[in-house]
């Protein structure tokens, strides 16, 4: 998709098109007043007989529209304004939703939206930008790649002008580039995500992050086999693969777009490609969702997507542990006990708390590249979507600065988390009579006793976990992966070179 600036007359431009705002109380943007007063009030007078207020995301598509060049108009409603007549975000995000939405039944490939006099509260036009950037691209995503006669899609985007003010044009400009960038990040960990277990192994996972790599000087990815990680001691994720054909993969990117010297920032990714509980076998129902559970790697790889795009001056590692987690003759068994790469021994109370027997090899690990900060992103554990449902990842971390950075990103980019305490109150619930630590902690706060497990392997850095189960993908008629968190954790990584 093309997108490109313009200072937009709204009258003359010719285009298939014209996308303006009208604001709560039928308050209309300069745009919609110019449109009006080139068709002698017409605009006004249907507006009114349609009873079209502009409150958030109400539309109105007129096709001909008298007294201007454009094909087609679309009235969009973007809501209430401040004092100052400024949007929410989250009206404005939900008004740019509803141009796709609206459009989906023409046959549209060009469409010029009118920004000028649209301000939102506490940011900016580059930020305007790359809103609209990234829902537009997303609204082109489609998941019928895999039925044998996809659709014929109707509404194909090709080219999108967003009309800017000549002084707010360069700010624009970076909003498209990095809207752009995260877009094709985003759409990669949906993909992924979206993926069924059988085609969408770990060694599936591996190929991906190669395929990446591929001519990108900025870019170097390693992948180690599962005799590898045996003579590391990764007792623990290989303990998730036993069980399984599909040979475990840890996989390691490595981003250097920063000067040698500078610290790494690390991503950790759950790449558990299907999770059937183990032996813990998990019920029937839904059971088909737990192909998602490897959404923190597609996280990741979505992010380094997003990296190997703007080429941003900073280094980041991602680390993958990928695996199955099935039964079978050789699947571990509740009461086991093995021995992680840290030297600490679990007992494997439940084979489907198989996330933190993954994770916690792979952020051992991660300690090899003296990272300034460790992120883990993982569907970790159902008790998070009980806490927060599905619109804010779980947070928890062992250093203030870095909790405070990744909430700020998370609302910069729309992609919020909400931080859980990670208290040293819960750790004993964790404890084993027969080895260091037992993998379960009880149903009382699950997603924090799962976190607090996690931070066992984690004392010598700065670091984070987002427990991302709520907010990876959605169920129901819209199923499918978000490509969450991949803008927060794009957010995070810009931030941090300022
Ligand atoms: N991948 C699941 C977590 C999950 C479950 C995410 C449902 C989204 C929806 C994870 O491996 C798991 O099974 N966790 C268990 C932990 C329990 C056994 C302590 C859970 O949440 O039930
Ligand atoms: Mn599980
Ligand atoms: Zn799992």
């Amino acid at each position: 998709m093309q997108i490109t600036t313009k200072t937009l007359d709204v009258v003359k431009q010719s285009t298939q098109c014209l996308v303006v705002a009208v604001f709560d109380g039928g308050k209309f943007s300069t745009a919609a007043s110019a449109i009006n007063a080139a068709d002698a009030g017409h605009l006004e007078t249907l507006l009114k007989r349609e009873k079209f207020d502009g409150k958030t995301a109400q539309s109105l598509l007129l096709l001909n529209p008298q007294g201007i060049s454009a094909e087609r108009l679309l009235i969009v409603g973007f809501g209430a304004t401040d004092k100052q007549g400024n949007l929410s975000s989250d009206n404005f995000r939900k008004a740019l939703q509803k141009i796709p939405d609206s459009l989906k039944s023409t046959h549209c490939t060009e469409i010029s939206i009118s920004l000028e006099d649209i301000g939102v509260k506490d940011k900016d036009t580059e930020w305007q930008a790359r809103q609209a950037a990234e829902t537009l691209i997303a609204s082109q995503d489609r998941a019928d790649s895999l039925k044998s006669k996809p659709a014929e899609p109707s509404f194909v985007l090709a080219k999108v002008t967003l009309g800017v003010s000549k002084a707010n044009a360069s700010s624009a400009n970076k909003g498209i580039k990095i809207g752009q960038a995260i877009a094709k990040g985003t759409s990669l960990a949906r993909t992924l995500g979206n993926l069924p277990g059988n085609i969408c192994t770990p060694t599936y996972l591996a190929s991906e992050a190669k395929k990446l790599a591929r001519g990108q000087m900025s870019l170097s990815v390693k992948v180690l086999e599962e005799k590898a990680m045996q003579e590391l001691g990764m007792g623990s994720l290989l303990s998730v693969s036993a069980g399984s054909d599909q040979p475990a993969k840890l996989i390691i990117m490595e981003y250097k777009g920063g000067s040698k010297k500078d610290a790494p920032i690390a991503l950790v990714g759950k790449g558990i490609t299907f999770d059937t509980g183990g032996i813990s076998l998990k019920p029937g129902a839904n059971m088909d969702e737990m192909k998602f559970d490897m959404c923190g790697a597609a996280s990741v790889l979505g992010t380094f997507k997003t990296l190997v795009e703007l080429q941003p001056a900073l280094n980041v590692i991602g680390v993958i542990a990928a695996s199955e987690n099935m039964p079978s003759g050789s699947a571990t068994k509740p009461g086991d006990i093995v021995t992680s790469m840290s030297g600490q021994t679990i007992e494997i109370l439940n084979t489907d708390a198989e996330g933190r027997l993954v994770l916690c090899d792979a952020l051992t690990y991660t300690e090899r590249f003296k990272p300034k900060a460790v992120i883990d992103i993982a569907t970790l554990t159902g008790a998070c979507v009980v806490a927060l449902g599905n619109h804010a990842s779980g947070l928890f971390s062992n250093n203030d600065a870095l909790a405070q950075a990744i909430l700020k990103a998370g609302q910069t980019a729309h992609d919020r988390a909400w931080q859980m305490p990670l208290w040293d109150d819960y750790q004993k619930q964790l404890d084993s009579n027969f080895a260091d630590i037992a993998n379960i902690g009880g149903p009382a706060g699950g997603s924090i006793t799962a976190a607090c497990f996690l931070s066992r392997f984690t004392k010598n850095y700065a670091w984070a976990h987002l427990d991302i189960a709520g907010t990876a993908w959605l169920s129901g008629g819209a199923k499918g992966a978000t490509g969450r968190p991949v803008p927060l954790l794009v957010q995070y990584l810009l931030d941090s070179i300022n």
